[in-house]
């Protein structure tokens, strides 16, 4: 059974489990999209770029669980959990990956330099909060959940967060990723941000 920490307002966060949760996944992924919410929305309140096939999806799951919130049997709030193995799924990821591959880590007092691909570190895939529930610490205990089960595994979660992405990179910056570098792909233009879950000297 996943760890599971109860909430004042009834929502449980835990790791994924189930084909259910896929389609929790799913509805709020398809939900969130900029196509879907609109240019005005998007621009306000983020966006998710990426969409998971359903078998995608229950790859990427089948390597790892996902950190979910949930009211019941019903997914409010996602943040997916994308390790190395799952590069091949996900070929929009591409340039993310290839990035990862060379960049180098800033030296800073907290973090010694070292090529990030020599930090144990994985991708958080895409993070969502429903409109419902934005705004009332979900977002931060997804990412304490993180922590709470995968620092054990790995150093560093990395994500990507478009830059017209205002919302999203202000929470991130909020719960501690710092930048790691800027790119463009066919996409959109990225932010790379990282997150220590643990420090190793
Ligand atoms: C982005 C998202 C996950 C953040 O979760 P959330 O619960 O809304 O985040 P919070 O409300 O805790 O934090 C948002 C922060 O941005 C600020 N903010 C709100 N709107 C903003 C905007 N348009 N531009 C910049 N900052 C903004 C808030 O004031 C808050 O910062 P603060 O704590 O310093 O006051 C959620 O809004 C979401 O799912 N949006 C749609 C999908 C999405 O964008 N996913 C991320 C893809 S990278």
């Amino acid at each position: 059974m996943p760890h599971q920490v109860d909430m004042a307002d009834a929502v449980t966060i835990g790791l994924s489990n189930g084909e259910r949760d896929l389609d929790g996944i799913i509805a709020l992924q398809r939900a969130n999209l900029e196509v879907t919410v609109g240019a005005e929305s998007a621009a306000r309140d983020g966006f998710v770029t990426v969409v998971h096939s359903r078998e995608v999806l229950a790859a990427m799951h089948a390597i790892c669980p996902s950190v979910l919130a949930k009211v019941g049997d019903e997914v409010v709030a996602y943040a997916l959990v994308m390790p190395f193995e799952c590069r091949p799924f996900v070929p929009i990821l591409e340039p993310m990956f290839a990035l990862l591959e060379t960049l180098d880590l800033t030296p800073s007092a907290e973090v010694p330099s070292r090529p990030i691909a020599r930090v144990p570190s994985y991708v958080m895939g895409q993070v969502c909060v429903a409109p419902a529930h934005r705004g009332t610490g979900l977002f931060d205990a997804l990412y304490a959940a993180h922590r709470e089960h995968f620092a054990g595994r790995w150093e560093l979660c990395v994500t990507d967060v478009a830059t017209r992405n205002t919302r999203s990179l202000r929470a991130h910056e909020r719960v501690g990723f710092q930048r790691l570098a800027t790119y463009t792909d066919a996409t959109d233009t990225w932010v790379m941000v990282g997150l220590w879950l643990r420090i190793v000297r």
